[in-house]
């Protein structure tokens, strides 16, 4: 790898941030499996590759996975999903166009680790082809509620298999967030 290249990939790593203000415009086919490829070259416990991912563009199907989202969201128990339930514009991943939800088979070695590298790997793709992306959690609380599981069975998310993650993904509609300084004494380093 050239040095010139070195240093982009670096600074890649630095500059992705997470992005929560999405335009409507879809993202490209061909930068959206450029994206998938590298979360399928994530590492894997045992390289299992215990992934699935679901892509989902649709917008009805995505105001669907919104709907249940809010109707969960407003029954929780959880103060802060009720608030955010609430709100007329809800929207559990922001608007975006381009919405990945990463599931493991839950008997895999390491599905939630496997899962989280894949994620890294998408939101690190998205960030070099230009594309706003941002992790939503969300999604691991509807693998705990009936509606949630009926859901994803709908989406075809294969059976045994966990939602671990999910991501957000479209281009960037509003300012381009600074990263947050890091936490000191999180380093070290034996010789
Ligand atoms: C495991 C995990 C869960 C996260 N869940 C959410 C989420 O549900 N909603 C959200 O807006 N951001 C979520 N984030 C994004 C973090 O808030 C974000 O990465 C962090 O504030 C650092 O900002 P940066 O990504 O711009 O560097 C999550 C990130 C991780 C790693």
């Amino acid at each position: 790898m050239s040095e010139v290249l070195k240093k982009e990939v670096l600074e890649n790593l630095l500059e992705r941030r997470s992005i929560r203000y999405f335009k409507s415009e879809q993202i490209k086919d061909e930068d959206l499996q450029q994206i998938l490829e590298a979360g399928k070259y994530a590492p894997s416990a045992a390289n299992q590759q215990s992934w699935h991912f679901t892509v989902i563009q649709n917008k009805e199907v995505l105001q669907k996975i919104n709907d249940v989202a809010k109707s969960v969201f407003a029954k929780s128990g959880n103060k802060n999903y009720e608030e955010r339930s609430k709100a007329k514009d809800f929207s559990a991943f922001y608007h975006a166009p381009t919405y990945i939800i990463v599931s493991a088979d839950e008997k895999a070695i390491a599905p939630i680790a496997d899962s989280a590298l894949a994620l890294g790997n998408l939101f690190l793709a998205a960030e070099a082809l230009g594309i706003g992306s941002v992790w939503i959690h969300a999604v691991n609380f509807l693998y705990t509620t009936e509606e949630g599981r009926a859901l994803f069975k709908e989406l075809g998310i294969p059976d045994g298999y966990v939602t671990y993650g999910s991501g957000a993904f479209g281009y960037n509609a509003g300012e381009r967030p600074k990263a947050a300084s890091r936490r000191d004494g999180t380093v070290n380093i034996i010789k």
